[in-house]
Parts: C-alpha cells; structure tokens; sequence
C-alpha cells in the first residue's frame, strides 16, 4: 500500500474526493496526513472527521517563507509519504522542497494548462473569453503550473457563466481527476519520458 500525504489551504473539496476514493478500496493507499498552511482550512476538519493526522504549519506564525518551507519540508520528510497531493495548496513550493520530493508532488489547477496558470484560473478563463475550460493535474516542477500533465478533463464555458458558476463545473470534474491520477500513480502505471506522461502498458494516461 502506498502512502499519501495532502497539502491543503483551504475547502479541502478535493482532498475529501481522494480520501473517499481511498476509503472505498479504489485508491490502494493509506493516507498519513493532512499539511496546511491555514489554521482555519475547512480540510482540518475533514480530516479530523477521517481519523487522519493533521499538521497545521501556519504561514503567519514563521518570520518568512524561509523559515517555514523548512518547517514543511521537515514535516513532509517525517511523514515518509511515496506521493505528496497538492490539493487546493494556494503556496508555491519552493525549490528545495521540489528538488527533495522530485516526480512525489502532483497537484490540481483549475484550468487546462499552460492556459491561466497561477491564481484564479476561473476568472482568468472567464475574462479571456475561452469556451472550454477545465481542470489538470500535473506533477509539480520548479515552476509555476508547468511540471508534466497526467489528466486533463474540459468542460464548456457558457454565454451565461461567471467565475462561480464555471468554477462549480470545473470542481466537480477536479474531483473525477484528481482521485484516478492518485490510483494510476499508487498503481504504479503512470511512466515519466521528459514532459510526457504515460500509461506504463501504453497509450497517454486520458
Ligand atoms: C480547486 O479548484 C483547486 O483546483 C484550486 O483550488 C480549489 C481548491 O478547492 N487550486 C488552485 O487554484 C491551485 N493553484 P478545494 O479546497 O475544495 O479542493
């Protein structure tokens, strides 16, 4: 069984999606906790309703990123975790961390990438005027948005759609996409060839 740790700032949506997938023997995982950086994150409270160990690293409690990406780095470490997931982790990781747990970090955006990486992905497919948009998830590289795509899911943007409504369409896809690439990753199907990614019997991972 693999292990899985969850980075998360907030709702937590996402993390519940993968967790359940867990729970009910789709996902062969066991997961070892919950990171966040938000002492208010609603996903402490899922995981506290899931028996899941919890460790808050609040952001505002460290004199800067310094100080606490080596708080979470030591967390990360301590939790001996084969697969880190990033799921509504509104903080960029720093290099360090990314170089440690190369090819174990993948993270959900909410967007078809590289289109309206970075924040506010919806708002920024709204007011560029895209009429599909969707969700990705990707392994995490040095940059921003930009590591290797495992999944990519669309949906329409509609005549009628602002940031609310299109992010409620592109969420409920995120929670379809986000628990396969965890179980082709616990798998051990996903294969890596530079920015490809692949199923390891063939074909794109779709
Ligand atoms: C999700 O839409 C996720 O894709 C996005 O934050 C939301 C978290 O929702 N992540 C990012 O924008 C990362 N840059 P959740 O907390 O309910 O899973």
């Amino acid at each position: 069984m693999k292990r899985i740790a969850f980075l998360a700032s907030g709702r937590g949506s996402n993390f519940q999606a993968v967790i359940d997938a867990m729970r009910c023997g789709e996902i062969p995982a066991v997961c070892v906790g919950l990171i966040t950086d938000n002492p208010g994150a609603y996903a402490i409270t899922r995981a506290r309703e899931a028996g899941i160990p919890v460790h808050v690293i609040d952001y505002a409690g460290y004199p800067g990123k310094a100080e606490y990406e080596s708080a979470l780095i030591r967390t990360m470490q301590g939790l001996q975790a084969d697969l880190f997931v990033l799921a509504g982790y509104m903080r960029i990781l720093g290099v360090e961390i990314v170089r440690e747990f190369h090819g174990k970090v993948i993270n959900i955006h909410p967007a078809l990438l590289p289109s309206f990486a970075g924040l506010h992905a919806q708002r920024q497919a709204i007011l560029y005027g895209v009429r599909v948009s969707g969700c990705t998830v990707h392994l995490v590289d040095e940059g921003m948005d930009t590591g290797p795509i495992i999944i990519q899911t669309c949906v329409p943007v509609l005549d009628g759609d602002d940031e609310e409504t299109l992010s409620e369409r592109i969420l409920a896809k995120e929670h379809q996409c986000l628990p396969l690439a965890v179980k082709l990753f616990c798998e051990g199907k996903l294969a890596i060839k530079g920015r490809r990614v692949f199923l390891s019997d063939g074909g794109p991972a779709a």
